[in-house]
């Protein structure tokens, strides 16, 4: 069992690394190569199925108990929540996009691209704010006692593409990302 601290670094190392390759993907199509969509599409859609649905509300609650407590603190927190629900706006956008191109739908690339940047834009921003801004004043206001009454309050599901079995829909995803490990 992980602790919230290492599972929050956990996500974050997880996410960058989907990040990293969705980047790949806008310098790919800035010069107008045409990108595996169908691995785009596993990507966008495990950052908003499982990053959007379950990483940020754990999040959220994770904030909720640390309400009240400082002034800055509570500032940070209150922008990271407003950037969730932007986030989830942005990727719900982003994945319809990317399945009308899988169904052969004619979308301008340009305008397509414009919109897969702003989401990594968007999510790498927020990461480092929490990693940078946010934790470092949460840890200065959380004991102990805080985190034993997190780790008891907060559940999630298993996660589906780094956890430890697979899901199928992340089965092409999974291998690049094994690929991507042995090239390091
Ligand atoms: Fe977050
Ligand atoms: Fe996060």
């Amino acid at each position: 069992m992980m602790t919230i601290l290492e599972q929050l670094k956990e996500d974050h190392d997880n996410l960058s690394r989907l990040l990293a390759i969705l980047e790949q993907k806008v310098r790919k199509l800035r010069t107008g190569e045409h990108p595996n969509f169908g691995l785009m599409a596993e990507a966008i859609d495990y950052i908003t199925n499982f990053a959007d649905a379950y990483h940020h509300p754990w999040e959220n609650e994770i904030y909720k108990h640390f309400q009240g407590r400082d002034e800055q603190l509570d500032k940070a927190m209150n922008y990271c929540a407003d950037q969730h629900h932007e986030m989830i706006h942005l990727g719900s956008e982003l994945a319809e996009s990317v399945d009308c191109i899988l169904h052969d739908a004619v979308i301008p690339m340009d305008q397509f691209t414009d919109r897969l940047e702003l989401f990594v834009v968007k999510q790498v921003e927020h990461l480092k704010l929490e990693d940078e801004e946010l934790m470092p004043a949460l840890l200065r206001v959380a004991n102990t006692v805080d985190w034993q009454t997190l780790e008891k309050a907060l559940s999630r599901p298993e996660d589906p593409l780094f956890g430890t079995t697979q899901s199928r829909r992340y089965s092409e995803l999974y291998q690049q990302l094994l690929l991507a490990n042995e090239s390091f």
